[in-house]
């Protein structure tokens, strides 16, 4: 590839250039045969957008709200593990980035720079993503500490009671760095494991495969934070996770990393929010590479979206100015996406400027 890169794809390729191959196919893998990481873009693909003409677009305004938080754009950082992995300057880099465009970072639990390290580097607005442990009190402690760092919500991830198995990281033998938030914490001793990945070996000593609907409870307990649930994928799930009180949920399959032919999340996402009839928003990631994916997913009800392997392509390519640019791309590529669908505002992205296979054809 010669040149700046001019959209997603070509920084993918470039961080395939920059990275070593364990690192390539840990960001870019999904689970077993690959079915939901593949059907995650694919499913895009199948919606057509129907675009209004002759509308006055001279001026365009994607800014938008989550959680009473104002961004410049309907698009989120989703939380992605071991940023060190793609540039030195990490999660730090990232954050700087989402400062920047004026966004909102979800930091992982399994970040590679700790969650106090994030917080001192700029003023991004930071939602903490966590993983339950066995070790409850240790979940509670960086909860705790999120809350007293400045992050703004908590954003549970509830598709990982076991890590989904991915099998280019077990034959890579993947070697996980330090997991800052973690250290004096949980044993280190699994970062590497000679029979496999080292995550997975990791996940299966540390994550509590018990945390149920009931746990939710308990972790309203702990935190004032309001509470995101990530993982939702039917009707059935959103339904019950409005009844237990959560502050809003991220229609997500883990980037196709987990349940292996679990459904492509723009393909539920409507069902989700049809159920949830507006009384919380609705998030959703997985195969978000275009401005017209994001224009999809708000025409299907998604108040915002995140991107996860977008941006980490950014970080290994170009560092902090890579997610910047990764950012800006899918902003102006959204932008566009609007002003030839004839929209001037998020808020004017419709149903009707969709169509999908459920739809009648017209
Ligand atoms: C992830 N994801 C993830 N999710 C989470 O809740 N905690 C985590 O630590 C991670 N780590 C992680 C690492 C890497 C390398 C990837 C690619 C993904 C899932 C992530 O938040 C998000 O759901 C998906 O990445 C969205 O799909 P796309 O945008 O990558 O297609």
């Amino acid at each position: 590839m010669t040149g700046e890169p001019v959209n997603v794809n070509e920084f993918r390729e470039l961080a395939r250039q920059a990275l070593p191959k364990m690192y390539y196919d840990f960001y870019t893998g999904g689970a077993e045969d690959q079915c939901t990481l593949k059907e995650n873009e694919e499913a895009f693909r199948r919606i057509i957008i129907q675009p209004r003409i002759l509308r006055n677009v001279r001026c365009i305004d994607l800014s938008t709200t989550v959680l009473g938080y104002n961004i410049s754009m309907p698009v989120m950082i989703a939380p992605t593990s071991l940023q060190k992995l793609a540039n030195p300057e990490g999660e730090i880099a990232t954050a700087r980035a989402a400062s920047a465009c004026n966004t909102i970072m979800v930091l992982s639990t399994s970040s590679t720079y700790s969650l106090e390290e994030v917080a001192a580097c700029c003023d991004a607005i930071r939602f903490f993503q966590l993983y339950v442990y066995k070790r409850r009190d240790i979940s509670a402690k960086l909860v705790q500490r999120a809350e007293n760092n400045g992050y703004k919500a908590i954003v549970l991830t509830v598709d990982s009671p076991r890590l989904g198995r991915r099998e280019a990281d077990v034959k890579n033998k993947l070697v996980v760095p330090p997991l800052k938030n973690l250290e004096g914490l949980l044993p280190t001793k699994f970062v590497s494991d000679e029979k496999g990945s080292g995550l997975a070996a990791l996940a299966s000593g540390t994550l509590d495969a018990s945390f149920c609907w009931e746990d939710i409870t308990w972790l309203k307990s702990i935190t004032n934070l309001p509470i995101l649930i990530k993982g939702v994928l039917t009707r059935e799930d959103a339904i019950k996770a409005l009844e237990v009180g959560v502050d809003g949920m991220i229609v997500s399959n883990h980037g196709g990393r987990q349940l292996d032919y679990s459904p492509a999340t723009i393909s539920v996402l409507e069902e989700v929010v049809d159920a949830v009839g507006g009384k919380v928003p609705v998030l959703v990631d997985g195969g978000i590479r275009r401005g017209t994916d994001i224009f999809k997913a708000l025409a299907l009800g998604a108040q915002a979206v995140l991107v996860g392997r977008a941006v980490v392509y950014g970080l290994a390519a170009k560092g902090e100015k890579g997610v910047n640019r990764v950012l800006e791309m899918l902003k102006e590529e959204l932008e566009l996406t609007m002003a030839l669908s004839g929209c001037c505002s998020v808020k004017e992205i419709s149903r009707s400027h969709v169509r999908t296979k459920h739809d009648q054809q017209l």
